[in-house]
């Protein structure tokens, strides 16, 4: 027997209903905001990750499932949507096409991390990215898309929190105060972040170790170093977000995990599913598109990991749509009804109906019960008199009453009762 690899699920035929929902949930919201689907590899060059998502991040640095191919090329699996995004807008010439460019994905992605509760290493996440606009009319239609998603799927305990991390001018007087901080304190830090101080000291907020986490605590907030621009862009995103009613509080220390913010960054969050509380996140990214070789390109977007979803679902009670059942299972009594019941059950099938029929060779009882099991909302059961009068019972299975139907009119009637 071999098992699933270590950070991996299987989808269930019971459980695929839930996933069909949440994803329906998504493509709903990314029609009623005018955003159109994208697709790409599940593997990119190993580069697009290096330079889109930095070096210095733990996902970059520790976390990607690398492999050459037989071409001698370094592959990697896809460890977030972003980069992808990025180089299919600048790859594709979508910079010359008119903007904003409004784009969702679901898609798998790959971490090696150590796998708990909310983490693994295959998980998948629903995206959106918009390119071509830096107003704040935009951050705040992204934030709404992500809010109306959660909305939508009737999650209720998870909190908005946004910051700005600035631009690349105050950042730098940002970098140049935390330097100043930890400076003292360098040799009491892990040495990602001893290496992180060199490199991008911000990401030394970003460090899991308990020591560095204590050490970073009152280090100096970015709020406090950004330029005028930054600060009436992070105003004017905070007015639309209260106007439109989306609560949120300000929290100056998400920095976010990967290299390419700048300016608004998000995260909504709860304390309901353990220690990975970050069930969605995003935020502006204005270089990375010419980072990776396009024009310069304001872009904004987030990703929600559907899997931390699911948990945050299961964990407070947010119900899901009942699970598709069939319409009608039809029962065969011998060769000849079973024969007619196959024939009745593919006509319902072409005319969009969904009927169920005997694979197993079970006898009348049987088949009853198993169709209760199935949930079928009505059942009809054929024999010998049916085949010669042309008629069956049809009975409704959630009060008991049943009806004689011709077989002819079977589709108008299960129709009819639809409505
Ligand atoms: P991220 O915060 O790294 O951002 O991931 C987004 C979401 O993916 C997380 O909030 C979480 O729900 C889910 N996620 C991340 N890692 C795991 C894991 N190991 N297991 C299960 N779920 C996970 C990004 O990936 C950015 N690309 C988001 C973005 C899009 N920013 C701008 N545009």
């Amino acid at each position: 027997m071999i098992n699933i690899p270590k950070g991996t699920k299987d989808v269930l035929p019971s459980q695929s209903y839930k996933w069909q929902y949440i994803e329906q949930t998504a493509k709903e919201v990314a029609r009623v905001f005018n955003i159109k689907e994208i697709r790409t590899p599940v593997f990119e060059h190993t580069e697009l990750f290096r330079r889109g998502v930095g070096e210095t991040t733990d996902v970059v640095g520790k976390e990607m499932y690398t492999f050459e191919d037989k071409g001698g090329r370094s592959i990697t699996l896809k460890p977030e949507g972003t980069a992808g995004a990025v180089r299919l807008f600048v790859e594709n010439g979508l910079s010359s096409t008119p903007m904003p460019v409004k784009t969702w994905y679901m898609t798998p992605a790959f971490r090696y991390e150590r796998p708990q509760a909310g983490r693994l290493r295959e998980f998948h996440q629903f995206g959106i990215e918009v390119f071509g606009s830096k107003s704040a009319e935009t951050d705040a239609e992204v934030i709404f898309a992500a809010s109306s998603f959660l909305d939508k799927l009737g999650i209720k305990k998870v909190k908005l929190e946004i910051n700005s991390i600035g631009c690349k001018s105050c950042r730098a007087d940002y970098n140049r105060a935390l330097k100043e901080y930890f400076k003292s304190r360098l040799s009491e830090m892990c040495e990602t972040c001893r290496t992180r101080f060199d490199t991008n000291p911000l990401r030394m907020l970003d460090c899991k170790e308990e020591r560095c986490k204590e050490i970073g605590v009152n280090a100096p907030e970015i709020l406090d170093y950004l330029c005028d621009d930054c600060k009436t862009h992070f105003e004017k995103v905070k007015s639309m977000l209260k106007e439109q009613g989306v609560e949120y509080t300000v929290n100056p220390r998400i920095v976010r995990g990967l290299d390419y913010y700048s300016r608004t960054v998000f995260e909504f969050v709860s304390n309901e599913i353990g220690a990975q509380g970050t069930v969605c996140g995003g935020g502006r990214y204005d270089g990375l598109v010419a980072e990776l070789g396009g024009p310069e390109t304001p872009a904004i977007g987030f990703a929600a990991g559907i899997e931390r979803l699911m948990l945050l679902m299961d964990n407070t009670g947010v119900e899901y749509p009942q699970e598709p059942k069939p319409v009608i299972y039809i029962a065969g009594m011998d060769e000849k009804s079973r024969a007619e019941a196959f024939k009745i059950a593919q006509a319902l099938r072409n005319s969009g109906i969904s009927a169920e029929i005997d694979h197993m060779e079970r006898s009348v009882k049987a088949q009853l019960k198993y169709a209760d099991k199935l949930g079928a909302r009505f059942v009809a059961v054929i024999g010998e008199s049916e085949l010669q009068s042309g008629e069956v019972n049809i009975k409704n299975m959630s009060d008991g009453s049943s009806e004689a139907v011709k077989i002819s009119d079977i589709y108008s009637y299960l129709k009819q009762k639809e409505n």
